[in-house]
């Protein structure tokens, strides 16, 4: 963590070149817990090299696993060893995939013991979804001061129907069906990326799980799994990222490593605002020359725009030419970027969950704080974008979900360094 860091940035370099991106944070987070479903070791390759994989290596660690974990190279985990199914504020307030613990401790030894997630305050998120399906699944749960406790004499597949289309509540289903006796079924289960790569993950372990990246998910329990060594997929929220910032700077920059049917909705609106994007199998090519067109978004469940990429495209249509609109579906607080980006010189209202920004020619560089990982990726690309010296606090931020960002946009060009307080 680097508490004590600010990022400066001087704007206006466009970025040029070649970049990689990571594995992806919101798959590791699922797929690390995954690994105590059974006794024997799995090995993980291409885990981003975040706070959020390490706080989850330490939560594995606590609970008695054997962890070796060589950044950038691999994470094995060796479960047998796991002696506890507590696990305390300390660590879940790092984290808001803590939650997955319950789900994948209750399918490991039907307890679990986890104090209510912390991570990114972006609106209320609750987990009561979650427990239904737990409950479902024949868990007693038992929510008091601060913790939820889960136990459940013998887990057995029944049919979940989620309310609200969740993420979370989908992977801590699968986390707990997966060695439940019989077959549960999830109804209106969330379809992103990151649910298709955790079913590869728990069926390489021996799971039986299909229709992953459809609303409906079947899993017919095993009794036991084995261990497995696996490869996550790379991270479409960074790969965005970097898609945006390329274009906010009018550069030409080609990702490589990327999935680029997983970026369809961001691609379709840089091609509507002006922005040159092409694509190859694992590689996405953005090049931006002339002034960008104002757009309107609405953030929808995959495949529909992610609402992890609200935050950056708005600090990009902060200079498009015209009044561009943004309307969040998904997080009800998730806005704390915008006073920033005023400071800077943006013109943007915020009316209930639609943001109204009407285009500047320029921003101007600022001292701004980051709130939360994604307004954090947000005030770089403004940083990036304004004329003069932007500084940025609370970088910690950043680093939960972003593998070495500032290096990556340093090699393509972009004026960035971190300064300790
Ligand atoms: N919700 C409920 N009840 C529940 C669960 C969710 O009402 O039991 C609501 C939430 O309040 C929210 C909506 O349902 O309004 C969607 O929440 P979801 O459960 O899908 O989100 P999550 O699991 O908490 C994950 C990602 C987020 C990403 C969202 C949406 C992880 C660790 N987190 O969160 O990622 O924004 O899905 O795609 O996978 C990020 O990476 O910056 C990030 C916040």
């Amino acid at each position: 963590m680097y508490n004590h860091d600010k990022m400066l940035i001087k704007g206006g370099s466009p970025l040029m070149g070649e970049t990689m991106v990571s594995g992806g944070k919101n798959t590791s987070v699922a797929v690390i817990p995954a690994t105590i479903l059974s006794d024997e070791p799995s090995t993980i390759e291409n885990l981003p090299d975040i706070d959020d994989v390490h706080a989850l290596i330490e939560i594995l660690e606590l609970l008695g696993a054997e962890c070796e974990y060589v950044p950038d190279q691999y994470l094995t985990v060796r479960p047998k060893s796991i002696n506890s199914h507590h696990v305390p504020f300390s660590l879940t307030r790092r984290l808001r995939a803590s939650y997955y613990m319950l789900g994948a401790l209750l399918g490991r030894g039907g307890k679990a013991t986890v104090a209510y997630p912390g991570g990114c305050e972006i609106g209320s998120r609750p987990i009561d979804q979650h427990v239904k399906g737990l409950s479902a699944l024949g868990a007693t749960i038992l929510e008091r001061s601060g913790f939820v406790e889960a136990e459940a004499k013998k887990l057995g597949g029944a049919d979940v129907f989620f309310d609200i289309v969740t993420v979370g509540g989908t992977i801590n289903i699968m986390l707990a069906a997966a060695t439940a006796e019989g077959t549960t079924i999830i109804y209106n289960a969330a379809k992103e990326p990151h649910i298709v790569d955790l079913a590869n993950f728990l069926n390489s372990m021996g799971a039986r799980i299909k229709g992953a990246g459809t609303d409906i998910i079947r899993i017919t329990g095993r009794e036991t799994l084995h261990g497995t060594t696996y490869t996550v997929i790379p991270d479409q929220i960074e790969t965005g990222t970097l898609m945006i910032a390329a274009a906010a700077t009018h550069g030409d920059v080609t990702i490589h490593g990327c999935i680029p049917t997983h970026m369809e909705a961001l691609t379709a609106k840089l091609l509507e605002m002006g922005i040159q994007v092409s694509e190859g199998d694992d590689i996405i090519r953005v090049r931006a020359h002339d002034q960008h067109r104002a757009i309107n978004i609405k953030t929808q469940v995959y495949p529909g725009f992610p609402t992890d990429l609200q935050q950056p495209i708005t600090a990009l249509l902060c200079m498009a030419n015209g009044q561009s609109t943004v309307y969040e579906t998904i997080f009800e607080q998730r806005f704390k970027h915008l006073d920033e980006l005023r400071r800077m010189g943006a013109h943007i209202k915020l009316m209930d969950r639609i943001v109204l920004i009407e285009g500047v020619p320029t921003l101007y560089g600022a001292p701004v704080t980051i709130t939360d990982l994604r307004a954090g990726a947000a005030l770089v690309i403004a940083g990036l974008m304004a004329r003069g010296t932007t500084e940025v606090y609370e970088t910690a931020f950043i680093d939960r979900g972003y593998e070495r960002l500032e290096d990556k946009l340093r090699a393509l060009g972009a004026d960035i360094h971190r300064e300790t307080l």
